[in-house]
């Protein structure tokens, strides 16, 4: 028997994404799925790639991004697709572009700002005008979104530094339902953020309960990654239980020299919660993060690196503490000058990224911010950073774990049916990589360069990378979850 298929991937490894051991096979695509795993050397088809050995696995599905503009501004999306992702979470941190129902404070209200400086994006007066503007100009990637708690106190609330009123909670709430009705997946918070830190828990429950109806998760940027962060880790559960829906722990850190090494407490913590309700974590592969500049981020840090500046645009690229002695001036007094600006903040142990990553639930998510002059390495080399560095140099995980923590577990723990799996009748969504070249080339020196390694990225069965270049083709979908 002969077949014939749209595309054919011939003599591939295949690491299927569920985590179970590589095998041998072909490929066969029709339209948006694949239809045949196995010996197809009898089929012909329209295109056909040989692989000669080299891996075929599910596309990869970035847990964290904040990438809910960079879908409609730079829709070829290169810093993700060029490193294989298929697939972006976005809507993090409390931070989404949608909905905003009037117009925008000026400035932009930190950390509002990290999606766009300038306010124009945010021009969507509902979750539905911004997915369908998401439809109506697909990016080359699918994307599933969550809408913001900051985003919506910015658009209901004028005093953030309170809790919100009971109206403000029922407005809230309100925008919530029509992002799900529309297809969010989601609410996410980042109560560590001034725009959020005066919500109470009780408010985030309040305006998280239409979540249950809807299948929706909570997601969050906890309110402490310090020396609080048992007691945000309780916070994040109890919302879960008390909403009655799944968590997910975003970018699982330890922040500040005197928490170092408390991951064994906390992923002991996790581990045991994770027994009596559903919970999941994220993490990306560095011992920086980055966010807005301020003065007290950089006092934790060991190192700072300035990632853009509005007032000062050229300082991006370069150390605070450089920045200050050019200046002549206290480092307090440089971060004043760079307002508003965002920074890379050196302050988490390596052991402790190392424990976090390896631990069996974590998800890999690169939290990497687009628009930034001089973002961190993270935005272009997350994932080769993983299957490089932390796999084949350290041998952290095999390959096999590797890829299911950047695809099938992903997929699961979102709800993303037929996604991040390579399976007959799944949607081809696939990444071909070489397991002995794959690696990082992004580096804090020099953060804008693509990876190594990755051949082709393919996207709902069409081929969207091939050998470093963009084809031009946009085949993503804004992807939901099932109804219960
Ligand atoms: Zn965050
Ligand atoms: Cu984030």
């Amino acid at each position: 028997m002969s077949t014939q298929f749209d595309l054919l991937i011939r003599n591939a490894t295949v690491i299927d994404g569920t985590g179970a051991d590589r095998f041998h096979a072909d490929i066969g695509i029709n339209g948006d799925r694949i239809v045949k795993i196995g010996h197809l050397s009898e089929c012909t088809a329209k295109e056909e790639i040989d692989l000669k050995g080299q891996v075929a696995a599910p596309g990869f599905i970035d847990a964290h991004t904040h990438d809910d503009r960079m879908m409609l501004s730079n829709p070829e999306m290169t810093p993700k697709v060029s490193q294989g992702v298929t697939t972006i979470i976005g809507g993090n941190c409390g931070v989404s572009l949608a909905p905003m129902p009037r117009p925008i404070p000026d400035p932009v209200t930190p950390p509002l700002n990290l999606l766009d400086d300038e306010g124009g994006w945010f021009r969507f007066p509902s979750f539905k005008s911004y997915l369908d503007a998401l439809r109506a100009e697909p990016s080359t990637t699918n994307r599933a979104m969550l809408v913001g708690h900051t985003t919506l106190r910015v658009a209901t609330m004028d005093d953030f530094e309170k809790p919100a009123t009971t109206e403000q909670i029922q407005a809230m709430r309100e925008l919530v339902v029509e992002a799900m009705q529309a297809g969010a997946i989601g609410v996410s918070t980042g109560l560590f953020y001034e725009p959020a830190v005066a919500s109470p828990t009780e408010e985030v429950i309040e305006i998280c309960r239409p979540l249950k109806d809807y299948n929706g998760l909570y997601c969050t940027h906890m309110r402490d990654e310090a020396d609080g962060i048992m007691d945000s880790l309780e916070e994040t559960f109890r919302i879960g239980r008390e909403v009655g829906v799944p968590v997910v722990i975003s970018h699982h850190k330890l922040v500040g020299a005197k928490n170092h090494g408390r991951s064994d407490e906390t992923l002991e913590f996790i581990r045991q919660s994770m027994a009596k309700q559903p919970i999941c974590l994220d993490c990306y592969p560095y011992t920086a993060g980055s966010t807005v500049l301020s003065m007290s981020r950089a006092q934790t840090s060991s190192r700072v690196i300035v990632t853009w500046s509005k007032s000062l645009p050229e300082y991006a690229g370069q150390d605070l503490d450089k920045i200050a002695e050019k200046m002549g001036v206290s480092q307090a007094d440089a971060v004043d000058r760079l307002l508003p600006a965002g920074a890379i903040y050196f302050r988490m142990d390596e052991g402790d990224v190392q424990k976090i990553l390896q631990f069996a639930p974590t998800m890999v998510g690169s939290d990497g911010l687009p628009h930034d002059a001089s973002p961190h390495p993270r935005l272009w080399s997350t994932f080769p950073r993983v299957l490089g560095h932390y796999r084949r140099e350290l041998g952290l995980f095999s390959l096999e774990t590797a890829v299911h923590k950047m695809t099938g577990l992903t997929a699961v723990n979102f709800g993303l049916t037929d996604r991040g799996i390579l399976k007959e009748g799944a949607y081809a969504d696939l990444t071909l990589f070489d397991e002995e070249t794959v690696d990082e080339v992004a580096t804090y020196e020099n953060p804008i360069a693509m990876a190594r390694g990755i051949h082709a990225v393919i996207v709902n069965g069409v081929v969207v990378w091939d050998h470093g270049k963009a084809t031009g083709a946009r085949p993503g979908r804004v992807l939901s979850r099932p109804r219960k």
